[in-house]
């Protein structure tokens, strides 16, 4: 795993974004696998900023998101759909129809979670995942215990996860318990992987990951075997390394 570390979340972002738009304007049909959360927001951001000051074209590009609650209709504002029109999609000149989020509110979960790989691999695979990182190592909604070999799945989420997302929320009654994300092995199949990580709260996760061993009982530590990972860390993230 390469790491750039950076000074905060602003040069995190900064950062991140310029990879993205170098990959962007390298392969214009670049298919993009990208993540929600807090992290990734500022990056979205200067991509935005980017599109509109230096006009980089999104026309041509797909992109499949890591995860969506169970439950959440795409224009409840908190769900991943919702996050990702209001973040990025409807500021940028992306093709919509060729934007992909897991379908939180199918009849037939198990059904859509299948459609979805194979929705991946109709494409020929994710060129570049974006990743964020859960404070116990989780990526996309896999929690600690999935399996490495895991395809797209449905996932009951831990309490901790549930209260570190329910900022988001009026109250922690209000986040659903189960979500859909990408397996492990899907993220995995990603040619390359950039992993964002920033701030103080993730500092033991950001040590872990580097010092710890592989176990499913840290999901990240997987990322360890991927040959093309590049973690870009703010200072109070390396804190603890
Ligand atoms: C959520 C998302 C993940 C994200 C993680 C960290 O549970 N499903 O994709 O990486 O939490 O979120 P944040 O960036 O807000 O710390």
């Amino acid at each position: 795993m390469n790491i750039i570390q950076v000074q905060d979340y602003t040069e995190m972002s900064r950062t991140a974004a310029e990879i993205l738009i170098g990959k962007v304007k390298g392969n214009p049909n670049i298919k993009l696998g990208l993540a929600t959360g807090g992290t990734p927001k500022g990056m979205y951001d200067d991509l935005i900023e980017d599109h509109v000051r230096n006009h980089t074209s999104y026309e041509h590009v797909t992109s499949f998101n890591l995860d969506e609650y169970i439950g959440l209709k795409p224009n409840d504002p908190n769900s991943y759909h919702f996050y990702m029109d209001d973040s990025l999609f409807t500021h940028i000149n992306i093709n919509k129809e060729r934007t992909h989020l897991p379908n939180g509110t199918a009849d037939d979960t198990n059904g859509e979670c299948q459609r979805y790989d194979e929705m991946i691999d109709s494409v020929g695979g994710i060129d570049l995942q974006i990743l964020g990182i859960g404070q116990n190592g989780h990526i996309g909604f896999n929690e600690p215990g999935t399996s490495f070999t895991s395809g797209t799945h449905v996932v009951t989420l831990e309490d901790s996860t549930r209260q570190a997302n329910a900022r988001y929320f009026d109250s922690i009654d209000e986040v659903p318990t189960h979500a859909v994300t990408m397996g492990i092995s899907t993220i995995m199949k990603s040619k390359e992987i950039l992993l964002l990580i920033s701030g103080e709260e993730k500092a033991e996760t950001l040590k872990k990951l580097i010092h710890g061993d592989i176990s499913e009982e840290f999901p990240a530590s997987i990322l360890k075997k991927h040959n093309s990972v590049t973690i870009i860390a703010d200072q109070k993230a390396l804190s603890g390394v």
